[in-house]
């Protein structure tokens, strides 16, 4: 029976590839991305069976990022826009990123939330809509300083992910991002058993609202202050499937990042 539990929980695991995502922000220059892309496709990582790796440069460097980079490595944007073209001065259709060969969006990140005002259903409509278009979802989620304070991260954490569930119908394409907004780019770092314990909540939420099997498939993974030596410890936790990276993904230590992928397949 032991053997068998164990067994299972190994399968789980190994059905959700760890995910190492790099996002970009609003930084750099040409020369900036050419560096950072040369260095990227010189390294050595683990193969794409144990890990998938996804940049997210900022909109206008797309298409130069996508000319360079190595073809084991995807691209990401960071937005886009809630539904389909038109007349939106400033804004970037999910049909621009199709048709750009661009496979992944990252959606919801709190900087846009907070800065931006994007409510839980706008963002929510994003993810519908980008899916639609056949776009992978990196859909953020995260709460508060106060709120995690106030005792309420679960209910910010479940909200967000509520709306996103009511306006899809497969998550197949979807990873959920836990961001916490107290650990983005302030160097304080969620330890471990917090982070575990937010991403056991919301693969419980799944399993209760959605189904055990998206529950059990989807890739949630943490993002927040994550660098090359602090992200093997959350590796180690067994509902983290990888890391949204902001500010390390800019430098050479993003590497080590990728590679904690391995504390999971050596499990
Ligand atoms: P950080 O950002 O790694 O710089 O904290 C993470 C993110 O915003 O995705």
């Amino acid at each position: 029976m032991l053997l068998l539990i164990k067994l299972t929980s190994l399968v789980t695991t190994m059905a959700r590839k760890f995910f190492v995502g790099g996002n970009w922000k609003c930084n750099g220059t040409m020369d900036d991305v050419k560096k950072l892309v040369k260095t990227l496709n010189e390294v050595e990582v683990p193969s794409e069976d144990v890990v998938e790796v996804v940049v997210s440069p900022p909109f206008v460097f797309l298409p130069l990022v996508k000319a360079l980079l190595r073809s084991d490595f995807a691209i990401a944007a960071q937005n886009c826009w809630v539904r389909k073209g038109g007349a939106f001065t400033g804004e970037i259709s999910a049909e621009m990123l199709v048709n750009l060969g661009i496979p992944w969006v990252i959606l919801g990140h709190s900087e846009r939330r907070s800065l931006l005002g994007e409510s839980n259903d706008f963002v929510a409509d994003k993810v519908g809509y980008a899916l639609s278009q056949g776009l992978k979802v990196i859909a953020c989620v995260g709460e508060t300083l106060e709120q995690r304070e106030a005792g309420s991260t679960m209910d910010v954490v479940a909200a967000q992910t509520k709306a996103i569930a009511e306006k899809i119908t497969y998550w197949t394409n979807v990873v959920l991002a836990y961001e916490p907004v107290w650990a983005i780019g302030t160097g304080k770092v969620a330890t471990p058993a917090q982070a575990q314990e937010v991403h056991v909540g919301l693969r419980e939420w799944l399993n209760t609202n959605v189904s055990a099997e998206v529950a059990s498939s989807t890739r949630i993974i943490y993002g927040g202050s994550v660098n090359a030596a602090n992200c093997r410890e959350l590796a180690e936790q067994a509902d983290i499937d990888g890391f949204l990276v902001g500010g390390a993904s800019l430098k050479p230590e993003f590497v080590e990042i990728i590679k904690s992928a391995t504390v999971k397949s050596s499990v």
